[in-house]
């Protein structure tokens, strides 16, 4: 485990979403749609194949370790306060999930936290991690906020990027 965690922060009342609104044509135009976990109900069979596809996606991060079985996974990340799961953004492939982006409500700190945003291999670098958080950029209002925080491994240069290339800044907190 590192102790230089990269600690990014988005001003949502800053970001354009327009300049990413290629981003989410080119999903459309590959039959890629986007939706969110409570639009397809947020049931078991649903949660098992977040569960899944989070796992998948969590192998590629560096000194992930071990990911969590099922049931700590509904402990450590849905059986708590800060799950909504308007917040949790799928890309789906016909009936295939190929990509998450998960946003947590943490408004009693002021600010929403993505917890983790994964696409699966064989469909990285088609712009659809920049189209999922375009698209679940509204959860922050929901929220009542206007900072949406993350937090990478510094080896993790890809998703740093991504997060930078949609307006995070690095910040500092405890
Ligand atoms: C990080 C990840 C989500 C990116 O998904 P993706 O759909 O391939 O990303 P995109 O195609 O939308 O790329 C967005 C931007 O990120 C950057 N980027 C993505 N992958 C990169 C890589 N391997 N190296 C450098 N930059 C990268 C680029 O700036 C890119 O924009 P550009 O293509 O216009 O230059 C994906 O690689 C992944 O699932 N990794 C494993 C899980 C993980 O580490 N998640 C983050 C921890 S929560």
């Amino acid at each position: 485990m590192t102790d230089h965690w990269v600690k990014l922060e988005l001003d949502v009342t800053a970001f354009d979403a327009s300049r990413f609104e290629g981003h989410l044509e080119r999903c459309r135009d590959a039959g890629i749609r986007l939706t969110t976990l409570a639009d397809l109900g947020d049931g078991p069979r649903q949660r098992r194949a977040l569960y899944e596809l989070n796992k998948e996606c969590s192998a590629d991060i560096p000194d992930r370790g071990a990911f969590y079985t099922f049931d700590e996974y509904l402990a450590h990340r849905i059986d708590v306060p800060s799950y909504d799961p308007r917040g949790v953004v799928i890309a789906l492939d016909g009936d295939d999930w190929c990509g998450l982006s998960a946003t947590s409500d943490w408004r009693s700190h002021g600010f929403a936290f993505n917890e983790m945003t994964g696409v699966r291999a064989a469909y990285r670098g088609r712009g659809i991690s920049l189209a999922m958080k375009t698209f679940g950029m509204g959860f922050a209002g929901l929220c009542g906020v206007d900072r949406v925080r993350t937090i990478h491994h510094p080896a993790n240069t890809g998703a740093i990027a991504m997060n930078r290339r949609l307006g995070y800044a690095d910040a500092d907190w405890d």
